[in-house]
């Protein structure tokens, strides 16, 4: 979709296929340019803002059709409630409705008048709108031979009318390329684990470059002489040999040490030979969507050249049962030293991310260090589809992405660690087992495991099992793989960590 800002409404004849949008609070006040197209249409805009059921609720939307002298075929007229809640996420919402209803509608083109908002630094809210309609206007019709044309939304240009538009540009050159981030990630996490596998991953994010980010590529025989023995476990049941993808984006001073993200990839989690129930499987596909958010968000930090240094790791593997799989019950040791039972081959992330951390920190030395992982189905019975479970070794790290999750509309929960939890994965045979017994704290437990690889660095762990993908799509993004994560970071980035 292509998103264009400008001054003025287009003027002359009626084209098809095109609307204008007008956003109003709940007092149905117009600002200067909806009032001054309602006077061009003969007071039709007022007329009908008083004859329908629409009181200007946030995101409430309806359209007059066949508008006489309207430059467009519809008169769309959408909500944003009330005026003293107007904020970023007010507009994220409007912006990715006025995406979502004109796509299903047949419209190709619109043009969006935001005005005349008190206490609102218009430019601004129009570049969130602008960012939230792009986002929730993806579309994967890749696989599609014969109904992409009725699948995929019919916008194409959205053109917002702002007096702020030199404003609304400014910051929106920014989104796109996050927007280029999270699209990145969604397709990697949307792609089926025969095209998405550790190398093809890999291969994938060699792309980067082209921006300037600098991209090694671990194979399992270098991870094995790295001592990466709980990483390659989980993927000695799989033909796919695992991979372990560096990205390093220097946009900060020589002696900034840099920030580190570090992502579970796991292609296909077929849970091993603690093999999962067959209904809904096929989910597992997005089990790497930890190690997508940080490929997608390395593309958004270095497509807007972020004045900072970032390293992104992501550990790539297939779980699957072959007859070289690791039993339940084999020991494996860590590139840590420390030694891990694996009870459960289905709880395969923490084995992936125990030797992605140890690795990281131990290369990097990172001031902080924030993981994201499809880790626990708990997290999913906890949180749904709504936040992110979060947690931490450091209170003012797990502050910041509270906040930082608030303003984006990414958020997340933060839950507790303790001693209490971290005994619990303690294993009569070697340092730890990979599961606790018993079901309780199941996401806890999870995180637990990973405070034992991360060495002290201020460290978050982020559990996106309910996040990453939306059975019925959000205010920014439509059904399926959200890129949930690449958002909140490179806000909390930009806010805490450039310059
Ligand atoms: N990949 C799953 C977690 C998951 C569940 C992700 C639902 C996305 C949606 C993870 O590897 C897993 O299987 N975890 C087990 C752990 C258990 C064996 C301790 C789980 O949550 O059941
Ligand atoms: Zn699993
Ligand atoms: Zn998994």
């Amino acid at each position: 979709m292509k998103i264009q800002f400008s001054t003025k409404l287009t003027e002359g004849k009626t084209k098809a296929k095109h609307a204008i949008v007008v956003a109003v609070t709940d007092t149905k006040k117009l600002g200067a340019n909806a009032a001054a197209l309602d006077k061009k249409l003969g007071g039709a805009i007022s007329r009908a803002l008083q004859a329908a059921k629409f009181d200007g609720k946030k995101a409430q939307i309806m359209s007059i059709l066949g508008v006489d002298g309207l430059s467009g075929d519809r008169l769309t007229i959408v909500g944003l409630g009330a005026e003293k809640d107007l904020g970023a996420l007010t507009f994220q919402a409007v912006g990715g409705k006025i995406a979502s209803y004109l796509g299903r509608h047949g419209i190709k083109s619109a043009e969006v008048i935001f005005d005349g908002y008190k206490g609102v630094k218009v430019g601004d809210a129009v570049a969130e709108a602008a960012f939230s309609a792009r986002l929730r206007g993806y579309f994967f019709g890749k696989y599609h031979t014969k109904r992409k044309a009725e699948l995929q939304p019919s916008l194409e240009t959205l053109t917002f009318v702002t007096k702020d538009d030199a404003a609304a540009k400014k910051l929106y050159a920014e989104y796109e390329k996050v927007a280029d981030g999270i699209d990145f990630t969604r397709d990697l996490v949307t792609e089926p684990a025969n095209v998405i596998y550790p190398e093809s991953f890999a291969e994938a994010c060699k792309q980067l470059t082209k921006l300037g980010v600098k991209v090694e590529i671990l194979t399992a025989a270098q991870m094995k002489k790295l001592g990466m023995g709980s990483l390659l476990g989980v993927g000695q049941g799989s033909v796919r040999e695992p991979r372990l993808v560096v990205m390093q984006w220097t946009g900060g001073k020589k002696t900034q040490k840099p920030v580190a993200f570090v992502g579970k990839g796991v292609t296909f989690d077929t849970g091993g030979i603690s093999i999962k129930p067959s209904a809904n499987m096929g989910d597992m596909k997005y089990d790497m969507a930890g190690a997508g958010v940080v490929a997608g968000l390395m593309k958004a930090l270095a497509g807007r050249k972020a004045k900072v240094n970032v390293v992104g790791v992501a550990g790539l593997v297939e779980n699957m049962p072959d007859g070289n799989a690791q039993r339940p019950g084999d020991v494996v040791t860590s590139m840590s030293g420390q030694t891990i039972e694996v009870l459960n081959t289905d709880a395969e992330g923490r084995l992936v991310l125990a030797d992605a951390l140890w690795y990281t920190q131990d290369r990097f030395k990172p001031q902080i260090m924030v993981n994201l992982a499809t880790l626990t189905g708990a997290i999913v019975i906890s949180l749904g589809e709504f936040r992110a479970g979060l947690f931490s070794n450091n209170d003012k790290l797990a502050d910041k992405l509270t906040a930082v999750g608030k303003k984006t509309g990414e958020e997340c929960w933060r839950l507790p660690l303790g001693p209490e939890y971290d005994e619990m994965i303690n294993s009569d045979i070697a340092d730890m087992k990979n599961i606790s017994e018993g079901r309780g704290a199941g996401s806890i437990t999870a995180a637990q495991f990973l405070q034992r690889f991360v060495n002290g660095t201020p460290w978050a762990h982020l559990d996106i099992a309910g996040v990453a993908w939306s059975g019925k799509g959000l205010a920014s993004a439509p059904k399926g793989a959200t890129g949930y994560g690449v958002r909140l970071l490179n806000q909390l980035v930009k806010d805490h960590y450039e310059g």
